[in-house]
């Protein structure tokens, strides 16, 4: 028999970086490359779910039978979300989005300016995208992401409680060879159950097979959800 525990669910995931403009040649970003978001794609369609996957400017082949939607900055990945979230049973934020953007980016090419060392940039914060998606009524199943430098596991906890978040997926992105832009990745899952919380601890792997079981989790405590 096959192993198709997502079928007929629907599932939406967003993935890389964004890209926030300072003028018409240059933006602020960072280092994710997709690929952990297009892993978690890729296994969610092998599981049997529809997927639509919401993808900052990335370098990689869209995952096949997974529905890709292109954006650049925040506020486009924001809308995205909105208008796929309520068709979803679960919502995965996996991509890296800048927390700030350009209050006013510049209409022409900015002109290095003579006799100043300096240039002042001023920034606005952007809409948080997974906090918003688990503030709606009609929220789906919400795991987000945590990309940590230092006390993994207290930031983590933070950031489950302050997005309202059903299960974060907590990567050290200070270690080598794992997180942004490697294949391999490790993560402590923490989720809410009835009774407090569980977790469980995946040791370093390639970000296929990691993304294969954080869906499993996820689809096993939405389900577990679902019945209660
Ligand atoms: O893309 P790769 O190169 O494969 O690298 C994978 C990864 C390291 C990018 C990935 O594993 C990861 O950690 N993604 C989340 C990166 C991040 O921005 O984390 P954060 O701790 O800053 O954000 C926490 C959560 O809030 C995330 O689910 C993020 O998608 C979400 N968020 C953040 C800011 C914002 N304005 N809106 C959001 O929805």
């Amino acid at each position: 028999p096959e192993d198709r525990p997502a079928d007929g669910l629907t599932v939406v995931i967003t993935a890389g970086p964004t890209r926030e403009p300072l003028d018409p040649v240059r933006y602020l970003s960072n280092h994710s490359s997709g690929k952990m978001g297009f892993a978690l794609a890729a296994a969610a369609a092998a599981l049997g779910a529809r997927v639509h996957l919401i993808s900052g400017p990335v370098a990689l082949a869209t995952p096949i039978g997974v529905e890709r939607h292109d954006v650049e900055s925040a506020r486009e990945m924001h809308d995205a979300a909105h208008r796929l979230a309520g068709e979803c049973a679960l919502f995965i934020g996996c991509a890296a989005v800048a927390d700030y953007r350009a209050e006013a980016p510049a209409e022409h090419k900015l002109k290095k300016r003579e006799g100043e060392d300096g240039l002042t940039l001023r920034l606005v914060k952007n809409p948080d995208i997974i906090a918003s998606v688990a503030a709606r009524p009609d929220r789906p199943y919400v795991v987000g992401f945590a990309a940590e430098t230092r006390d993994l596991e207290a930031y983590a906890r933070d950031k489950l409680a302050r997005k309202g978040l059903d299960m974060v997926v907590a990567n050290d992105v200070s270690r080598q060879g794992l997180g942004f832009g490697a294949d391999d990745n490790a993560a402590l899952l923490l989720w809410r159950e009835a009774e407090g919380e569980g977790q469980e601890d995946l040791p370093p792997q390639p970000k296929a097979r990691l993304a294969e079981a954080v869906l499993r989790r996820a689809l096993e405590r939405l389900a577990a959800t679902d019945r209660s």
